[in-house]
């Protein structure tokens, strides 16, 4: 009896404890304290962007450096690797978000947030030009504002390659609104088939959802919305489950390329016993209002009736970008992005202008982990340009006063040493993590590198590896807890079906 009353105290000191605790973190996080104000002798840093590199800056920068603007026309981060489960209602948009204050308002001095997109950004004469771009504009809605330092970090847009009624008919799979049109229209879709006397031809266009891109974020949607309709639908909607179909669309011979072979195979086979189909070799020509027009391997197009198709066909520069590389000619010949050295430099900017993430073209590819390591490095990099800056103003001072004695002339020396070696900065060093991705089914992909070699894995283990390795590395404690209550609430109860 003793021995279980000593567990019971320890098991009930220890809830409360970590309730405490938790309480405690949650607490601090929404009482952020008092900030130094800007500093007018302090260099001015504009960053462009709250996403995956911008935001990794943000959080390890030292503010105290510098006056830091933040300049994104949306105000918060988003944590892109879960937007598909936006996408079928498994997580709840604000989930998987996080407001750029609760991330500038810790910082020690003042972050300026400002939601405007930046509309041009003149290197030489080290500006940028900024335009508040939602509904609701006050007196002032567009400015230009000088920098000392620029950080542009805008990301990249949805590539259509002016296809003929992407834009106009499909959904894309890249901002938080999007998934939230794909769940609505998915849901209209399927409340138009239980429409009374709807014919059996229609209900079957209707429920015919179409991916296009077999990359990593047509895989992860196409699964889950198998898991939507396996898990929910098949439920509430009965009379219509057998209707649904699921197809994605793939212009290369095959899916996930960046994958191994082992784990594209894992990934065909899985979709096949999901009842997914994987069209390869096949490319989109047009999207209609009510089909798609593809041409197969044989060469000949043909015309599917569909109702909803999602269009994740990769990447393109946004037009600020192509307008910024097209100011510096001699130096930015690279059509795929922004030409950056291995301190993400942009090239003929002499040091003034860092690039990082997707609007860059350098060997990386074009991930959340290559721009959030950017952003990390760039933090370590202001930190040393802030150190060697204050050198040579020392310097400066000291030689400014006139003939100096034997004891500043050391001094001199000592501070010409520094400053020379504040000068040499380490260059990006990329440090690849393996490549994950969920396939539906409860079931994960994983390719993970290890000093002996690779190790490539599949299934039901590597999809809760998936889930930890996503819940982990979520920026705050508060996403974490809304990710984790959203999964056990879909365990629960299901995904909700009603159109908002
Ligand atoms: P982004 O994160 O896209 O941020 C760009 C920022 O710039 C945004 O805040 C945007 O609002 C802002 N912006 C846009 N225009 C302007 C403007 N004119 N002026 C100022 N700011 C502007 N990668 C992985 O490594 N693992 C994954 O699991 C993964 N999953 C993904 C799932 C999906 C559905 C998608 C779409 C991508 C996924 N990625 C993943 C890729 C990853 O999201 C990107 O590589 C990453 O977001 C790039 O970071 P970034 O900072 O360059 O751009
Ligand atoms: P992607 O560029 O990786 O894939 C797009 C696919 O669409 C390509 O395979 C292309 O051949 C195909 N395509 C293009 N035009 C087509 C057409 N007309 N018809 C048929 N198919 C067509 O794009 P995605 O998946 O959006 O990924 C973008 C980046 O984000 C990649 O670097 C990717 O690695 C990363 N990402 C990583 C994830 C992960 O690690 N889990 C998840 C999602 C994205």
């Amino acid at each position: 009896r003793t021995f279980l009353q000593v567990i019971g105290r320890v098991t009930l000191i220890t809830i409360v404890g970590s309730g405490g605790l938790f309480y405690y973190v949650a607490q601090k996080d929404r009482t952020p304290g008092e900030q130094l104000p800007h500093d007018p002798t302090k260099k001015t840093l504009v960053v462009l962007g709250s996403g995956w590199g911008a935001t990794s800056l943000l959080q390890k920068l030292d503010t105290t450096d510098y006056n830091v603007v933040v300049i994104s026309p949306r105000n918060y981060f988003l944590f892109t690797p879960l937007l598909p489960s936006v996408a079928v209602g498994t997580l709840s948009p604000h989930s998987i978000i996080q407001p750029t204050r609760y991330i500038t308002r810790h910082k020690d001095r003042t972050v300026s947030v400002i939601e405007a997109a930046a509309t041009d950004v003149d290197p030489i004469a080290q500006t940028v030009t900024f335009a508040d771009e939602s509904e609701i504009q006050g007196l002032i809605s567009s400015t230009t504002l000088k920098y000392d330092y620029l950080v542009y970090a805008v990301g990249a847009e949805t590539q259509t390659f002016n296809i003929p009624g992407v834009k106009e008919h499909a959904c894309f799979m890249k901002e938080l609104e999007d998934a939230e049109k794909t769940h609505t229209r998915f849901l209209d879709c399927l409340e138009s088939a239980a429409f009374p006397g709807q014919s059996e031809e229609e209900k079957n266009r209707l429920l015919h959802m179409v991916v296009v891109g077999g990359g990593p974020t047509g895989i992860e949607l196409s699964g889950e919305i198998h898991d939507y309709l396996e898990e929910d639908l098949r439920s509430w909607y009965p009379e219509l489950s057998n209707n649904i179909k699921i197809s994605l669309v793939e212009a290369l011979p095959s899916v996930l390329p960046m994958f191994s072979k082992k784990l594209i195979d894992y990934t065909e086979s899985t979709f096949k016993e999901a009842n997914i189909d994987i069209l390869t070799k096949t490319m989109v020509k047009e999207i209609k209002e009510k089909s798609i027009v593809v041409q197969g391997p044989d060469g000949v197009k043909r015309e599917v009736p569909c109702g909803m198709v999602v269009w994740a066909a990769g990447n393109t520069l946004r037009k600020v970008t192509k307008d910024l590389i097209a100011k510096l000619p001699e130096h930015q010949t690279n059509r795929r992005g922004i030409a950056v050295d291995d301190h993400l430099r942009m090239a003929g900017t002499n040091g003034t202008v860092f690039a990082l993430g997707d609007c860059t073209a350098t060997s990386y590819a074009p991930t959340a982990q290559v721009a959030a390591q950017q952003g990390s490095y760039l933090a370590r990099v202001f930190k040393q340009i802030a150190k060697r800056d204050a050198l040579v103003y020392e310097l400066q001072a000291l030689e400014n006063a006139g003939s100096l004695d034997e004891e500043k002339q050391k001094q001199k020396a000592d501070l010409t040493k520094q400053v020379e070696k504040s000068d040499k900065v380490k260059p990006f060093k990329y440090s690849h993590q393996g490549s994950l991705a969920y396939i539906g089914s409860e079931k994960a992909i994983a390719d993970l590198p290890f000093s002996v070699g690779n190790l490539a894995v599949g299934g039901v283990a590597t999809y809760l590896f998936w889930r930890s390795a996503y819940l982990s590395r979520l920026f705050s404690l508060r996403n974490r807890t809304l990710v984790a209550t959203d999964w056990v609430k879909v365990k629960l109860f299901g995904r909700d079906v009603s159109r908002e």
